[in-house]
């Protein structure tokens, strides 16, 4: 969905970025975060990293699935809306951290069912998706897998002629109010390959621009 671009403006404002999110997406975005967290949590006490929280909203849905989360997201006033929305009702089962992706590498092996991203691998640069790539697969243990719910680039040539020319007035608008931009991941299959993933489910929706995708360790 072209509009996800201006949700990096909405990230200024974290305690309207949930409603913004809901209004920008026409309803998309929450649907895309119950998939999320549906492909992720398969049984109650699973062990969830969550990388990019933002103001919790998926975190929560993990937790309401009996999942014991770490979450963790690199802007503290994100977390502070997350911490607002969780409260204390999850002691024991939720750790939030401020931290960067990146710094998974430095979490145990293999310590985690499943790793989940929403909405937070396309505000990183290839390379820095791949070198996260690796390390949540480093830290998923043996069965686990990586769930990422998403904004990609559509199949169908004239999707993506859409996606395209919607898109590039919002980025530029997005550019010029944060100095920053998002990127609608062009091929998510090839980097969760590249990683050594296979994905083994993936829903589409709104023209083919979001996805929660599935995968799992090559065999
Ligand atoms: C668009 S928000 C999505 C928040 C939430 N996951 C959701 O789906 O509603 C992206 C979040 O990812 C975080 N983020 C982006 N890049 C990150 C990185 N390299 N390390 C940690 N957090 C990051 C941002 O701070 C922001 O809170």
């Amino acid at each position: 969905m072209s509009s996800l671009v201006l949700m990096r403006i909405l990230e200024s404002a974290p305690d309207r970025y949930d409603a913004g999110m809901r209004v920008l997406s026409l309803g998309a975005v929450p649907r895309l975060h119950e998939q999320a967290a549906r492909l992720a949590v398969h049984k109650a006490g699973a062990r969830v990293l969550e990388i990019g929280c933002g103001t919790g909203a998926v975190t929560r849905l993990l937790l309401e699935r009996g999942a014991n989360v770490e979450a963790l997201d690199h802007s503290p006033e994100m977390l502070d809306r997350a911490r607002a929305r969780l409260g204390d009702h999850w002691t024991g089962r939720l750790l939030l951290r401020e931290s960067t992706a990146a710094e998974i590498d430095a979490l145990p092996a293999a310590s985690f069912d499943a790793v989940v991203a929403s909405l937070s691998l396309s505000e990183m640069s290839a390379s820095e998706r791949t070198y996260v790539l690796a390390a949540a697969v480093r830290a998923l243990a043996p069965g686990g897998r990586v769930v990422i719910a998403d904004e990609l680039r559509p199949r169908l040539l004239w999707q993506r002629t859409v996606h395209v020319v919607v898109r590039l007035p919002l980025a530029l608008l997005t550019w010029i109010v944060t100095g920053t931009t998002t990127h609608a991941i062009a091929d998510l299959g090839g980097e969760l390959a590249a990683a050594g993933l296979r994905t083994v489910e993936e829903h589409r929706s709104a023209l083919g621009t979001l996805a929660a995708v599935a995968a799992e360790r090559e065999r």
